[in-house]
């Protein structure tokens, strides 16, 4: 069994300013596969709440994958790749160049997110962006590889 970690990054879905509807669907996604979300947070786009976050899911909770949402543009307070940079050991850019390929078939503005992907200790971080459209269509391209992946790390 896969243990999954969400984190979505939203100054305004923390407030309670809006709904979170991405962090919902990635925990369905995973579900339909059989994998277990094993931890599912809210926090704003700071930059050491979303590194503390990752350390947390990595070092305690023992998760095998993170997905981050949200926070991967260029918007000034999208700090998600640099959080994620500041507590990966190794990087893993083929999830995201891999996601970067196929979503550009999809969308122009897909070359306007700034996600990265990487690992630490036995924990794969992947960033993908905010809407529920993005998170879909970028679940599909790393899914397939993502438990092969998984299985090496352990
Ligand atoms: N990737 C896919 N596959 N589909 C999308 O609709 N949206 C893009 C991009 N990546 C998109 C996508 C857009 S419009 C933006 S601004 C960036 O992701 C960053 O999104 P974020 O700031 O919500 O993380």
């Amino acid at each position: 069994m896969i243990r999954v970690g969400i984190l979505t990054v939203s100054d305004r879905g923390a407030s309670g300013e809006r709904e979170d509807q991405s962090g919902p669907l990635i925990k369905e996604i995973m579900q339909n596969r059989g994998w277990e979300t094993a931890a599912c947070s809210i926090i704003p786009d700071e930059r050491k709440k979303i590194a503390q976050k990752l350390i947390e899911y990595a070092d305690d909770l023992n998760i095998d994958v993170v997905f981050t949402t949200g926070g991967t543009g260029f918007a000034p307070r999208d700090v998600t790749p640099e959080a994620t940079l500041d507590v990966v050991e190794r990087l893993a850019p083929g999830l995201v160049q891999a996601i970067l390929f196929e979503s550009l078939k999809i969308t122009p503005r897909a070359m306007l997110s700034r996600a990265v992907s990487g690992i630490r200790g036995g924990t794969i971080i992947v960033n993908l962006p905010g809407s529920p459209k993005a998170v879909r269509e970028c679940l599909d391209v790393v899914l397939p590889a993502l438990e092969h992946g998984v299985q090496i790390l352990r």
